[in-house]
């Protein structure tokens, strides 16, 4: 990014943090436009995969209707958002990615949902932007600290708006988090713990598709840790300032004595613990399979494939401006699910324990337990929301499109949330690679001092 391109200055850009910022806390309306009951809001879905057509296609139409039209679904792949059409129920015109421009032009939406693979968020982020639209994008925002930049300068010259969908925020036992961290019990919070487990079927499944190869997915540092990144911003309502890491593919890749192109036809099958028979599922068939001729997406690949990059054991530092040291990892090949979350306060601690599919109970479950120093302990569990994510995507939803939500906790995040979680993931890579620790403001030539 050259230098005289950047013509916002640390000043103007403090300001209009803080006042997006005020906006954001006052309204939940902040870049979607107001919603009202008789105009409905039209949007064009971009990504027509698994999250583009279950839950931006079927569930948004199914369940908010009323509010949103959707009034077009585009693709790289043709025959994927022709299924995505098909599946969701409605005659919403299909266009192919080379298509976007006279998608908008023809469809005119309101906003833009951008579900694609990671890599490729920036670019539709920043011509929906160019073409008048406001912006709903996937997490992570992007993947590349260039393309962090881009966004934050076309949004500040068009105007427009955009919401990154951080669904982790609207769990019970997220909100839960920021209640007790806002209500200042545990005092000012020293430094902060979050590991992450994901087992071997939720973690090997970002092995057999794009999210194992570095350049589609920026590494599960930014496609998976983009969420707990988010989090932790969230809950200590602090900015990252540096980032030191080191990670490795130990376990998938190359670490096997055997491996074939895809688990259809391969010779291990009887074999290999990893083996997944794609054709016992339909929607996967359908979507991906069917499909695969068009662009040669193999939904189903070697989880032992040499060319993953993607490490799958990760651990990070983080030291935030209000002096929180953070202490993180992730291990994508476990035998249960789950988180383990801590923040050590001046005045006690809190524990957080989340378990599912744990071989020793039938329930996922959590356990909270705070601590104050020299009192006594206290435990207890909040209820699992029903639906996906644990209740999270239906409230992101209702947030995001019903009318009159209020946003006391602050869930809804906008470009700024969205590109700090982006640049620790980054940040974190960029360390693991070159072995330094990285400032966050060194990656990108805005100073990212707001309150969000
Ligand atoms: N918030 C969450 O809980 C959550 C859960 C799952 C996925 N996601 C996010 O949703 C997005 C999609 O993930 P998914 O699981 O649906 O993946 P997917 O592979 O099922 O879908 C990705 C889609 O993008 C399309 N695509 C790829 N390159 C494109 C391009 N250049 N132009 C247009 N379309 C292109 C593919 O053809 C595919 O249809 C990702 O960003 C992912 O991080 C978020």
């Amino acid at each position: 990014m050259k230098k005289e391109q950047n013509k916002i200055n640390r000043r103007s850009f403090i300001e209009t943090g803080a006042k997006a910022t005020a906006l954001s806390l006052a309204s939940p309306l902040v870049g979607l436009g107001a919603r009202s009951m008789d105009k409905k809001r039209k949007l064009a879905l971009v990504g027509t995969g698994s999250r583009g057509t279950f839950l931006w296609g079927k569930k948004l139409l199914d369940g908010y209707g009323r509010y949103v039209d959707l009034v077009g679904l585009c693709d790289i792949n043709l025959k994927r958002a022709q299924f995505s059409q098909q599946y969701i129920g409605a005659k919403t015109p299909v266009y192919h990615a080379d298509e976007f421009d006279r998608m908008i032009a023809e469809t005119q939406p309101d906003a833009v949902i951008v579900a694609t693979t990671d890599s490729f968020h920036e670019k539709y982020i920043v011509r929906a932007m160019h073409l008048g639209c406001d912006v709903i994008c996937e997490k992570p925002l992007t993947t590349e600290a260039e393309q962090c930049q881009n966004i934050l300068l076309t949004e500040q010259k068009t105007g427009k708006k955009i919401i990154t969908t951080f669904n982790a925020r609207y769990g019970n036992d997220a909100e839960e988090i920021r209640r007790i961290i806002m209500s200042g019990e545990l005092g000012r919070i020293i430094s902060a713990e979050f590991h992450e487990y994901l087992d071997t079927i939720h973690g090997a499944s970002y092995f057999r598709r794009w999210n194992g190869r570095i350049k589609y997915s920026g590494s599960l540092l930014v496609h998976k840790a983009s969420h707990h990144f988010d989090q932790m911003n969230w809950w200590l309502d602090a900015e990252p300032e540096t980032v030191h890491a080191f990670g490795d593919v130990a376990f998938y890749g190359k670490n096997h004595s055997f491996r074939s192109r895809k688990c259809r036809g391969c010779p291990f099958q009887q074999k290999c613990d990893f083996y997944w028979d794609i054709t016992k599922n339909k929607k996967a068939m359908q979507m991906y399979v069917n499909c695969e001729d068009e662009d040669g997406y193999v939904r189903d690949s070697c989880v032992w494939d040499n060319e993953i990059d993607s490490y799958d054991t990760m651990t990070v530092q983080v030291r935030y401006n209000n002096g929180t040291l953070l202490n993180y990892s992730l291990n994508a090949f476990m035998p249960y699910e789950g988180q383990r979350i801590a923040f050590n306060g001046e005045k006690g601690r809190l524990d957080v324990r989340i378990y599912s599919r744990q071989p020793w109970q039938t329930e996922n479950k959590n356990e909270f337990r705070l601590t104050k120093n020299f009192q006594n302990t206290k435990t207890w569990s909040v209820q699992i929301g029903k639906g996906g994510h644990g209740g999270a995507d239906s409230a992101l939803l209702d947030m995001l499109f019903l009318p009159s939500q209020s946003d006391p906790l602050g869930k809804l995040a906008g470009s700024r949330a969205g590109v700090l979680a982006s640049l620790m993931g980054i940040a974190a890579r960029t360390s693991i690679e070159t072995g330094n620790i990285v400032r966050i403001d060194d990656l990108i030539e805005f100073p990212l001092r707001w309150r969000w």
